[in-house]
């Protein structure tokens, strides 16, 4: 798991006038919205004795603790101590606060103490918004690492094991050479998946010929998303984004919207929301049988092929991300931060230095 990145932390329309906890990096979070309507994010640990603050109240735009009260405002700093009303309050006093962005009907939020200008950028889903398109969406539970949910979703030489013919012909899995065009914070590839035509009731027959389908999967650091492009014909387009978002080392939540350009009334969308979980249950039966359960540190661990290219791809910069020394600890914080000591992931105030109550989550010292 990685600090400094954007994740998504709920869709907008599931955060409304309350507080909700969300756990992220294995790290209990508190969102809410603050007077203005805009999403906050804080740490949900309550410096004083430990509450959890999203077990609390709003007052107005601030958060109160169930415990003694203390509030919080929307940067985390604590304005009010009711035992003490007329007392200045400590400087320590005070959780971190994330930076958020409400963009393409999720709220993201930047897990880390990068200043602004060094953040990553999120990813263009300009189809979201687009009238054009009609859009579904859902969430998955996985018993699986996040690293290892991405891979599956950057992997079209599974598909046909895993999902019959709904991506390719289990006759012929083989998959055409293909380039992975990378950028810095993304990656994709465009390849040519070969589907059998079925016809009747059902789609059960198969008639003997295939049609080409281009399939374009993708990666995308912020999310950290796994997104696809299909065109299942001239014309027609499906997209579809995954935020594969660590709950915690083992555990991955994802948050998922489907569109298409083909079909757009309403009355197909159970269908559609019930073929990607369909798909979703399938990866779900690999995935959590896989070992390791992480992604392994080294290359040698595994055997891998050309056609895994857009997961090497995809590895290789996640690796260069952790030599920025972004990796949490997991073994360290199994080990340390449990019983008599929390942690909580900084948020970009800390920069300023000055004192804060809990120490910071730990990270891992990668060396290239
Ligand atoms: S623990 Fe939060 S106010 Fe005391
Ligand atoms: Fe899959």
């Amino acid at each position: 798991m990685l600090t400094n990145l954007w994740y998504v932390v709920l869709p907008s329309a599931q955060l409304k006038d309350g507080l909700a906890p969300v756990q992220l990096l294995g790290q209990p979070f508190v969102a809410f919205r603050d007077e203005d309507g805009r999403a906050r994010l804080l740490s949900d640990i309550c410096v004083h004795r430990g509450g959890s603050l999203s077990a609390g109240s709003k007052a107005g735009a601030s958060v109160q603790c169930p415990y003694h009260g203390w509030r919080f405002d929307k940067d985390g700093l604590c304005t009010h101590i009711p035992a003490q009303p007329d007392a200045r309050v400590p400087v320590k006093a005070r959780v971190d606060a994330y930076p958020t962005v409400e963009r393409h009907g999720w709220i993201w939020a930047f897990l880390g103490d990068l200043p602004e200008a060094e953040r990553p950028p999120l990813p263009d889903l300009g189809w979201v918004d687009d009238p054009a398109v009609r859009v579904v969406s859902g969430h998955f539970d996985w018993d699986a690492s996040w690293d290892r949910v991405m891979e599956n979703g950057l992997d079209f030489a599974h598909a046909p094991f895993v999902h019959g013919s709904t991506f390719g012909d289990p006759d012929h899995p083989q998959i055409d050479a293909f380039d992975v065009q990378r950028q810095d914070w993304s990656g994709q590839a465009r390849m040519t998946m070969r589907r059998p035509v079925r016809k009747g009731w059902l789609r059960r027959t198969p008639t003997g010929e295939h049609v080409q389908v281009t399939t374009v999967p993708g990666y995308h650091f912020s999310g950290p998303c796994a997104t696809l492009e299909l065109t299942p014909r001239e014309g027609w387009k499906i997209h579809i984004v995954s935020a594969h978002v660590p709950v915690s080392a083992n555990r991955t939540r994802t948050w998922w919207m489907m569109g298409r350009t083909f079909l757009r009334s309403p009355l197909f969308d159970r269908r559609t929301i019930a073929s990607n979980l369909r798909i979703f249950e399938q990866d779900h039966e690999v995935l959590r049988k896989v070992r390791p359960e992480r992604v392994p540190d080294t290359w040698q661990q595994e055997v891998s092929v050309k056609s895994d290219g857009l997961q090497i791809a995809f590895r290789q910069r996640l690796r260069e991300l952790e030599q920025r020394g972004w990796r949490i600890d997991e073994a360290r914080l199994a080990r340390e931060f449990t019983g008599r000591t929390a942690c909580v992931v900084p948020g970009p105030e800390r920069r300023a230095g000055g004192a804060w109550a809990i120490p910071t989550i730990p990270l891992l010292d990668v060396t290239p």
